[in-house]
């Protein structure tokens, strides 16, 4: 039994990435909620027939659940909720599943590569998993890629070459379906332990999984396209869940030359979306940038294209002589607190040079006016502190 176990597991062998993208809500409406789905990601390297490399990990939906630790050989449970309803016992199996699996995949690989001509280096991934459609209906997967293109299924209780993947995937799909114990086992961790444990873990994990968590948006000007030409950026980030959908508009027309990247994970699982637009410079006033999320209540978020007014360099300018004023200050609070005269100190650390460009510009003034009320606030609070 024990021999017929890696076997077994040899029937796993390059199982492809599913190309299921859960994302991208249609241009017109927030997508439906997408079904829950469970999945296990395996992507396996061979360097040559000596050097092998193995990831796995778990995931609800878009959010990592799983990792497993190849060297304590352990599954890794990155959620508070990661283990479901399971219970320790079948955790352990399960796990210990995974060891048997993780250990014999690549030796068996290795072992059968000339036979089925897998050419070095070479990759193989396997997604494996269900979903749950609205309705309960439930959707099982089993795909294997070879070079990061779809390999094989597992469909029907029975292995299937992926359409345009060759006499070699015809080849290690017939090897694999001699084996009946191994299409037994692959067919009740789709159909029972996957929808069973995807079930509990989705009540375990609901306050995270369905949390609403509103955007922050906002534009700015990217690398120019051409001479007369912008391209302007309108950033969506911190938003949960993924769904969301962002376009440029003019009124309430979309522009149709929106142009929407990736979504792409933040580090505390939220989401990042940049959409952009190539316009010509003088296309680009009234333009803004609209974005519904469901976090938002039907309160569309909308971003007017500034360019750079003179109100932002303003802006700026306050800032970054506000940080300026702050460091001085503090480094000449720091000189004069050694110094028992507070009040005769005429102020020497305050830089003249700045007074000395042109003064004609009126945001330079405004930053000077700026400058000089920080200043007194800063010594009236002085004068204070001393009169303690
Ligand atoms: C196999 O590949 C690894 C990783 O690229 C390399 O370090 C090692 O030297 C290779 N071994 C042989 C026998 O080619
Ligand atoms: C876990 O929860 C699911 C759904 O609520 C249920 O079907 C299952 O029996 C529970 N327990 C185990 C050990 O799977």
């Amino acid at each position: 039994m024990l021999l017929l176990l890696p076997l077994l597991f040899k029937g796993l062998l390059g199982h492809g990435t599913s190309t299921v993208d859960p994302q991208v809500p249609g241009p017109h409406h927030l997508a439906a909620e997408e079904s829950p789905s469970f999945r296990m990601i395996q992507i396996s390297s061979f360097a040559n027939h000596s050097w092998t490399h193995t990831q796995g990990s778990g995931w609800v939906g878009d959010l990592q659940t799983h990792g497993w630790d190849s060297v304590l050989a352990t599954i890794r449970f990155l959620r508070p909720w990661s283990q479901g309803n399971f219970s320790k016992e079948e955790l352990k199996n399960i796990q210990a599943l995974l060891q048997l699996y993780f250990h014999s995949f690549p030796r068996e690989v290795q072992a059968y590569a000339s036979q089925f001509q897998f050419e070095y280096p070479f990759e193989l991934q396997v997604s494996f998993g269900c979903l749950i459609h609205t309705g309960k209906a439930l959707e099982t997967f089993l795909n294997g890629a070879y070079q990061g293109l779809d390999f094989l299924s597992f469909q029907e209780n029975s292995w299937k070459p992926s359409p345009g993947a060759g006499s070699r995937a015809e080849n290690v799909c017939k090897v694999l379906n001699h084996y009946r114990i191994i299409k037994e086992v692959v067919q009740r961790l789709l159909s029972d332990t996957c929808p069973r444990f995807l079930a509990g873990i989705l009540k375990a994990g609901k306050s995270e999984l369905e949390r609403q968590v509103k955007p922050q948006a906002w534009v700015s000007k990217g690398p120019s396209p051409g001479p007369g030409r912008l391209l302007l950026v309108c950033h969506v980030s911190g938003f949960h869940p993924k769904p969301i959908w962002v376009m440029w508009m003019r009124g309430k027309q979309k522009h149709p030359g929106s142009r929407r990247g990736d979504v792409l994970p933040n580090a505390d699982g939220t989401w990042y979306l940049r959409v952009t637009l190539d316009v010509s410079a003088g296309e680009a006033a009234g333009l803004s940038c609209r974005v519904k999320h469901s976090s938002l209540g039907g309160q569309d978020i909308i971003i007017h294209w500034g360019g750079y007014s003179f109100f932002s360099i303003l802006i700026c300018l306050i800032v970054i002589v506000t940080l300026v004023m702050l460091v001085i200050v503090d480094s000449s609070f720091k000189k004069q607190s050694s110094n028992q005269d507070v009040f005769s100190i005429s102020h020497p650390a305050f830089p003249t040079e700045a007074k000395t460009k042109d003064p004609r510009n009126l945001g330079h003034q405004l930053c000077l006016a700026q400058e000089s009320w920080i200043k007194n606030r800063l010594l009236k609070w002085k004068a204070r502190l001393s009169q303690l």
